[in-house]
């Protein structure tokens, strides 16, 4: 053996060589990509010395791996420490020019919008806790007993017909008013109680402008001793008036319910005439909103309370109504079809 250098080692150290001079001398990211993918890429010089290892002479077949080895090491840590300075380059040019302003306003994102039957929910929740209402929440799929039976409503009565059902093959059914939570709001507190059940109800029914086969209502229940109807009328204009933020007058005209004796359909002044008579109340000067009445004494007995004892009144208010008359929505199939372009409206 002599101590003179084999041919590759040279050969060898001039590529690494020139390898780190290109990289150093790389001076955007795209440059240094291409030194990157001439020297240690699949097919790059220092890759392919690998392939050499045959051409050697067995003996020195180890030293020159190692050599390769190393050279492809150093390689590779060159060009991640000249990724890193070109990056911080990039950086610190940003943040020194001086058409970088800072005070422009960043870029805008559309934004979510809150659901205007939520809107009015929240309203309306918000004024009868105010009074010392429970806001409840009951199930979507009841029982006939809770939404007919108990009501006062057996399945022979005429009022099935009013409202037409979703069954299910259990026997079960998708509630078709709000009033399926009076029985359990009975069962559920012991008497004096006031309460409202907001939620979506269901009637199996073709829909038209007016008429969704699923809509939300807001059922108000209060129990008490010694309630008549001067304190439904009472309770009634003081609670719209709240949730409409203006004063209104209210009237009641007789309406059937088998829950509710004696019942009543309850107008509002119209809101657009201030009582005048206009297009919109057909010139009557007053608005239909809700019906409501005093508990019957049947439904206070299906809810285990004593009608000589106690007794109450019921009203059933449709949020989706409420909505389209606070905010002039033309068509209730708007409010569920998820819409964008109705909802950024709001
Ligand atoms: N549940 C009745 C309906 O949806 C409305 C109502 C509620 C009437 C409470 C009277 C009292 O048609």
């Amino acid at each position: 053996m002599t101590g003179a250098q084999p041919g590759w080692q040279g050969d060898a150290e001039a590529i690494a060589g020139k390898t780190m001079q290109a990289i150093a001398a790389a001076s955007t990211m795209e440059a240094l990509r291409q030194v990157e993918v001439r020297a240690v890429g699949r097919q790059g010089e220092i890759s392919l010395l690998m392939r050499q290892i045959p051409t050697i002479p067995p003996a020195e077949r180890k030293a020159f791996g190692q050599l390769v080895n190393r050279l492809q090491q150093e390689a590779e840590a060159a060009l991640a420490q000249r990724k890193e300075q070109l990056i911080q380059a990039l950086i610190d040019a940003e943040l020194a020019d001086d058409t970088f302003d800072v005070t422009l306003p960043g870029i805008a994102r559309p934004r979510g919008h809150v659901h205007p039957l939520a809107l009015v929910t929240d309203k309306v929740e918000s004024v009868f806790t105010s009074m010392g209402f429970h806001v409840l929440d009951y199930p979507e799929v009841e029982s006939e007993f809770n939404n007919f039976e108990a009501l006062n409503i057996p399945s022979w009565h005429p009022a099935r017909d009013m409202q037409d059902t979703f069954w299910l093959d259990d026997g079960h059914l998708l509630r078709t008013h709000t009033s399926s939570g009076q029985v359990r709001t009975m069962h559920q507190f012991a008497p004096p109680f006031r309460a409202i059940f907001p939620g979506k109800v269901f009637r199996y029914e073709a829909t038209d402008a007016s008429h969704e086969h699923t809509f939300h209502q807001v059922e108000g229940l209060m129990i008490d001793r010694h309630v008549s109807v001067a304190h439904l009328l009472d309770s009634m204009r003081t609670l719209l008036t709240a949730i409409l933020e203006r004063d209104v007058e209210i009237r009641l005209r007789p309406g059937y319910f088998p829950f509710v004796e004696p019942g009543f359909e309850l107008d509002i002044s119209c809101q657009v005439c201030g009582g005048k008579g206009c297009p919109v109340c057909k010139q009557s000067g007053w608005l239909e909103l809700l019906p409501c009445g005093l508990v019957h004494p049947q439904v206070l007995r299906a809810g285990g309370l004593d009608p000589a004892e106690w007794q109450g009144w019921a009203f059933g208010l449709g949020l989706s109504r409420l909505v389209m008359m606070r905010y002039g929505v033309p068509d209730v199939r708007l409010l569920l079809s998820g819409d964008a372009r109705f909802l950024s409206a709001f």
